[in-house]
């Protein structure tokens, strides 16, 4: 074993990316055709006991589900869409926007990996889209279980483009193809996921709160700088100073009074 450790270390391999995950994705769920991975998921949550860190995947989701209401389209057999289960029984639900930084960090994980990061902007863009030079790569739909004031489980519903190049929103999306111009694996690159996905969860598992929320402001497009909002049909200008425990946008606003947002209250004007 330790002859492999040196061979690996001076050969350069990344000695994190051979090692299978604990639990993320030992327990997959394939679906041919679905509406929504994440209804799925649900559905399994709430008829049969299954496994922390199962993961429902699809070759071709067709009523996939979006933040705010909205739809997420994504051509079939192109796209990562999938639906990790997990049951963080031990974070109390004030606390559950963790779960949207994490999941946001381990995507950013996943792009730094495979896209050259000082060529690429890679950025979170708030609560939990992930851009690539200012485009939309991926999207991420949690929906949590809450008992006694802790949740129970969450379905982390994920969408990351990796072959696709044609899309509606020509000007505001992106995948991995479009920026590498070469096919990547859609396993191969889930798989990465799964692995910073479980990273992550484990260090909110061992309360890691601040490296977490340390991780998460550094990538966060425009923080501290000013950006345009929309609020009420308004627009006005803010710079953005943080985001609360509970997942509220915190703008510092031009009247130097800093206000807080939920997702539902606010847009981003770029
Ligand atoms: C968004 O940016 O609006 C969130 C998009 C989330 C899409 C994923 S695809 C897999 C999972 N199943 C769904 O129905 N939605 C999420």
């Amino acid at each position: 074993m330790l002859t492999f450790y040196k061979f690996a270390l001076s050969n350069k391999i990344n000695l994190f990316s051979l090692m299978a995950t604990l639990f993320i994705g030992q327990n997959k769920v394939f679906l041919p055709e679905t509406d929504s991975t994440n209804s799925y998921a649900t559905t399994l949550l709430k008829n049969v006991n299954c496994m922390e860190g199962t993961v429902v995947y699809t070759n071709n989701q067709t009523k996939g589900k979006g933040q705010r209401g909205n739809s997420w389209m994504a051509d079939s057999s192109m796209n990562i869409t999938l639906s990790v289960i997990l049951k963080p029984t031990f974070l109390p639900s004030k606390k559950s926007f963790y779960l949207s930084k994490i999941t946001a960090l381990a995507i950013h994980d996943v792009l730094t990996e495979i896209l050259n990061s000082s060529q690429n902007d890679i950025k979170i863009k708030w609560p939990n889209d992930i851009l690539v030079n200012s485009k939309k790569i991926a999207g991420v739909l949690i929906e949590n279980s809450v008992t006694d004031e802790y949740l129970n489980w969450s379905v982390i519903g994920i969408g990351l483009n990796v072959n696709q190049t044609q899309f509606r929103e020509l000007t505001t999306a992106t995948s991995l193809k479009s920026i590498t111009h070469k096919e990547a694996s859609v396993e191969g690159v889930a798989e990465k996921l799964y692995i910073y996905l479980e990273k992550w969860y484990l260090k909110l598992k061992q309360n890691k709160f601040a490296e977490i929320n340390e991780a998460y402001l550094k990538d966060l497009l425009g923080i501290n700088e000013v950006m345009k909002f929309k609020h009420n049909n308004v627009l006005f200008r803010g710079t953005i100073k943080g985001v609360s425990e509970q997942g509220l946008l915190q703008i510092l606003m031009e009247n130097n009074i800093e206000k807080s947002f939920e997702i539902k209250e606010i847009s981003f004007v770029i």
